[in-house]
């Protein structure tokens, strides 16, 4: 038993080792970057491999493995009291298509490499510590992001969640089914004592401070709505303007207008970005049809959220005046902004500090568990720090094996006195 915990480290190479291993599972080449990359979207058979790789790592370190009903998979590490509500830490292994191996990946690696650690040096906590892999954070696939820690915490029901298709159809439901991943552990799950995430900044912010460790404030509000415009084909020469009802026209208006709104400032730090366009017929001389376009709205501030919606909707009624189109809005997703209690943004701060490291508090960009989570239980976030601007939701994706094993440092010793915190 080692007496002194605060003296312990996680092994670096380890997790490095585990970070690279988990992203050979669902590689493919990346055109654009000429990268390997990594395309392990919810639920398919490349996101079960994944999952099967690192309950297989779970497994070795003596972890019990039980699966809620939503698939979200936690891995505990028995504590000396199990009257005592678990400390929770992780965060999710799924990927947009076009991703890099740590977003998600290094806080359930991280999450292992905690218990790993304790494991090695013999050390016991008074509460069990669990790894959590959360189903589905990215929502590319089924359209609405943090869909199991969302379940899990309450804030979408079971059902609803499991009726979610994909762009061929293809529900939660089936695919949890198919591959056999739901579990007796019913939702929402029984609030843990704590929850703690550790991941990639996938921003700017730290690298261009020279910081090493980010506390995170919390998470911005985020609004996801899918966009259908209906106009109609037509011979691209042979059709005057006036009889003209151009979809992509249409789409192309709400995406100025959009950028329109985010650097008038009129709605604080609004960004708003449309990510996917479909176009039918999608041929050179053919008016277009119809169109779907996404729209994911970010903003620290809700009211300037809720403010930035209303607005527009107001154009798009304009959009449809203008164009002659039919413009059909549904939202796929909408959280507000979350705040991480004082206590555990003080505990970040201060094991950062402890082990020597820089820190900065910063508001996540990005969408996490942790967001969700924090409904249940006090819950906060250590961010490290990216190179290449940050650049994530890419195969660039990078943090050095330093940053990765900075961050997984902290949650180590928050995770050691938030087990051994018995109040
Ligand atoms: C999740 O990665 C998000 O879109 O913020
Ligand atoms: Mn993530
Ligand atoms: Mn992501």
């Amino acid at each position: 038993m080692t007496n002194d915990t605060a003296c312990v480290r996680i092994d670096k190479g380890r997790l490095w080792d585990s970070l690279i291993a988990l992203g050979e599972v669902g590689a493919y080449h990346d055109q654009d970057t000429d990268l390997q990359g990594v395309c392990r979207l919810a639920l398919t058979d490349e996101d079960v491999a994944g999952r099967e790789l690192v309950m297989g790592w779970m497994r070795n370190a003596g972890l019990t493995l039980r699966r809620d009903q939503i698939g979200n998979v936690y891995a505990r590490r028995e504590g000396e009291d199990n009257s005592l509500a678990p400390v929770l830490v992780g965060s999710h292994i799924d990927s947009v298509a076009t991703a890099g191996r740590f977003d998600g990946c290094l806080g359930v690696l991280g999450g292992l490499e905690v218990v790993r650690t304790l494991n090695d040096n013999n050390i016991f906590t008074k509460r069990s510590v669990e790894v959590a892999i959360f189903t589905e954070e990215e929502g590319v696939r089924f359209g609405t992001d943090m869909l199991g820690s969302a379940v899990a915490a309450g804030r979408i029901q079971l059902a609803d969640a499991r009726a979610q298709v994909d762009r061929n159809g293809i529900s939660v439901g089936a695919e949890l089914d198919r591959h056999a991943l739901v579990g007796d552990v019913k939702v929402p799950i029984h609030p843990p004592y704590a929850y703690l995430e550790c991941h990639i900044e996938q921003g700017p912010i730290l690298a261009e401070g020279r910081m090493q460790v980010g506390v995170v404030r919390g998470v911005q509000a985020i609004t996801w709505l899918e966009l259908t415009i209906t106009g109609r084909a037509a011979h691209a020469g042979a059709t005057p303007q006036r009889l003209r009802k151009n979809a992509g026209l249409a789409a192309a208006m709400i995406n100025v207008h959009l950028n329109d709104m985010v650097e008038s400032g009129d709605y604080g730090q609004m960004l708003a970005t449309v990510g996917r366009q479909d176009n039918y017929p999608n041929l050179i001389n053919i008016v277009p049809a119809n169109v779907l376009i996404t729209v994911d709205l970010r903003n620290h501030d809700g009211e300037a959220m809720q403010r930035s919606i209303d607005d527009l909707h107001a154009y798009l009624a304009e959009v449809e005046k203008v164009t002659g189109v039919k413009i059909t809005s549904r939202t796929t997703a909408q959280t507000p902004p979350v705040d991480f209690p004082e206590q555990m943004r003080d505990l970040v701060e201060k094991q950062a500090t402890h082990l020597g490291l820089t820190c900065d508090h910063i508001t996540s960009g990005a969408g996490h568990d942790a967001g969700e989570i924090a409904a249940l239980s006090p819950a906060g976030m250590i961010f490290v720090p990216g190179l290449y601007d940050g650049i994530s939701h890419n195969p660039r994706e990078y943090s050095t094996p330093e940053a990765c094993a900075d961050g997984i440092n902290v949650l180590l010793q928050a995770v050691i006195e938030l087990a051994n915190t018995t109040d």
